[in-house]
């Protein structure tokens, strides 16, 4: 260990676990790295039931909907600390069966949570325990990884904070999720999905909330330093985050730590996450967090000072413990390029046999094909089983792969197992770490990894409709 790192005291628990050391830089571009992981020795125990649970939606004084959930809470919050291992037995109480991903989190290849990929779905009835120590520290969240666009949008997700990554605490923390409910004035669900919409840029709820509620109000503690983890786990909505009335600086990009940015805006697609740190109001003021990406901005949350306000200086967010990831090597690493593009000719996908078609529901492709990648579509023509990888990597390697939008709509691109660099982000620092990158259109975007996790990952568009008309492929890495 150099005397730059942060040490981990392996049987403490959470953030007090960290201790600084002398030589840390207090501000600027420089970020402590975390040690290497160090299991806690503890275990964190949860079951999570999916069934159908009738809630109110938004939460306050919504409808009577028919979601489903994982727990009675619509949106479970997993927490634990770096080191720390997780159990979870997943109990499928629904009449479809389900497997359960853990976006962003760097899990062995048969906890990845994809059915047939890396694991037997759940089937109605069937219980899996997922059983895996996350890596790196984050903000992270799971979801079913079939039928997707009905699961995700009944409500089937959770969050997962993996914590540990603060040198300074923060006064207080707020978990922000953003989803849309496609339900009607009754709490009915209209549709999920429609062949128009698919091809273009998705299906919107109505109803927009923040942990399910309508623009709710949260406390924060008076001038005092903020954490906010917002997530965007809607199935299709992207949008351009704001906060008015506070200064508010980025301090992380789908979990990773990177130096921190003031907050502009920042286009927050499908799965993507950002946590802010930020400076709260006075006792009575608020500040609000908008999306900008309408005619007329929309508020989605007010933080509203509360107590005695605390004296906490010039506001200076200190930068996050950054995870310990393989560095690239990019004078030597092999490049590959994907074309997301709209599919060629969609009437051509004919399932050749009977088993080709359980093999397309069990996958959850519906048959309608709108979308590939490298001009093939999941499953491609007479294909009895997975479609061919859309590249093998040898692991230890480093890739780039270009990304390439050759279409007119946005695609939220995730890559499961392994977290990348964005070479050439439109928004933040080059070489940040992220999970999922937006391509805008006609957008070429490179990232960078080393291939050190071996097993079968999935590639997609985690615009849901976009995926489950043939937006995803996989790869394997041996
Ligand atoms: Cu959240 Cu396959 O992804
Ligand atoms: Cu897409």
């Amino acid at each position: 260990m150099t005397p730059m790192r942060l040490g981990r005291r392996p049987f403490m628990l959470g953030a007090s676990a960290l201790v600084t050391v002398a030589g840390l830089p207090a501000m600027g571009q420089t970020m402590p790295v975390a040690t290497p992981l160090i299991e806690s020795g503890r275990v964190i125990e949860r079951r999570l039931v999916a069934a159908e649970r009738p809630m109110h939606i938004p939460a306050d004084h919504g409808p009577l909907v028919r979601g489903w959930s994982f727990d009675d809470e619509p949106l479970p919050v997993i927490r634990l600390a770096r080191g720390d291992r997780l159990r979870v037995r997943v109990d499928n109480r629904l009449e479809q069966f389900i497997t359960v991903h853990w976006h962003g989190i760097r899990v062995p290849n048969a906890m990845d949570g994809v059915p047939f990929l890396t694991q037997a779905p759940i089937l109605p009835g069937e219980s899996f325990t997922y059983d895996f120590v996350p890596p790196d520290t984050g903000t992270f969240f799971f979801h079913t990884h079939c039928n997707t666009i009905e699961q995700l949008g009944r409500g089937l997700a959770g969050v997962v904070i993996v914590e540990g990554d603060e040198v300074r605490p923060h006064d207080a923390e707020l978990v922000c999720v953003m989803r849309d409910w496609r339900i009607d004035a009754k709490g009915a669900f209209t549709a999920f999905t429609s062949a128009k919409a698919a091809a273009r840029s998705g299906t919107f709820g109505a109803v927009r909330t923040i942990n399910d509620q309508d623009v709710p109000v949260l406390e924060v503690p008076a001038g005092g330093d903020v954490r906010l983890r917002l997530l965007n786990i809607d199935p299709t909505r992207f949008a351009e985050i704001g906060l008015e009335g506070a200064p508010a600086a980025v301090i992380a990009v789908d979990g990773n730590g990177v130096a921190p940015l003031p907050l502009t805006s920042w286009s927050l697609g499908p799965a993507m996450r950002i946590d802010l740190s930020l400076r709260a109001p006075g006792p009575g003021e608020e500040a609000v967090l908008y999306d900008y990406f309408a005619a007329e901005p929309v508020p989605l949350a007010r933080l509203v000072g509360a107590g005695l306000p605390l004296a906490r200086g010039a506001f200076q967010p200190k930068p996050l413990i950054a995870s310990d990831f393989a560095q690239p090597d990019l004078a030597n690493a092999e490049t590959f390029r994907l074309t997301f593009q709209a599919a060629a000719a969609a009437s051509e996908l004919v399932l050749a046999d009977g088993q080709a078609l359980r093999l397309a529901d069990a996958m959850c492709l519906s048959t309608d094909t709108r979308w590939a990648i490298n001009r093939q579509s999941w499953p491609e023509e007479g294909h009895l089983q997975l479609p061919p990888p859309l590249f093998d990597l040898a692991r230890g390697r480093s890739y780039v792969i270009e990304l390439v939008n050759a279409s007119q709509y946005r695609h939220p691109i995730h890559l499961h197992g392994l977290t990348f660099q964005v070479l050439d982000p439109r928004q933040g620092a080059p070489g940040q770490r992220a999970d999922t990158v937006l391509l805008g259109p006609r957008d070429r975007v490179r990232i960078a990894f080393v291939a050190d996790a071996p097993g079968d990952w999935m590639l997609h568009c985690h615009l849901i409709e976009h995926q489950e008309t043939g937006m995803m492929g996989w790869f394997r890495v041996a």
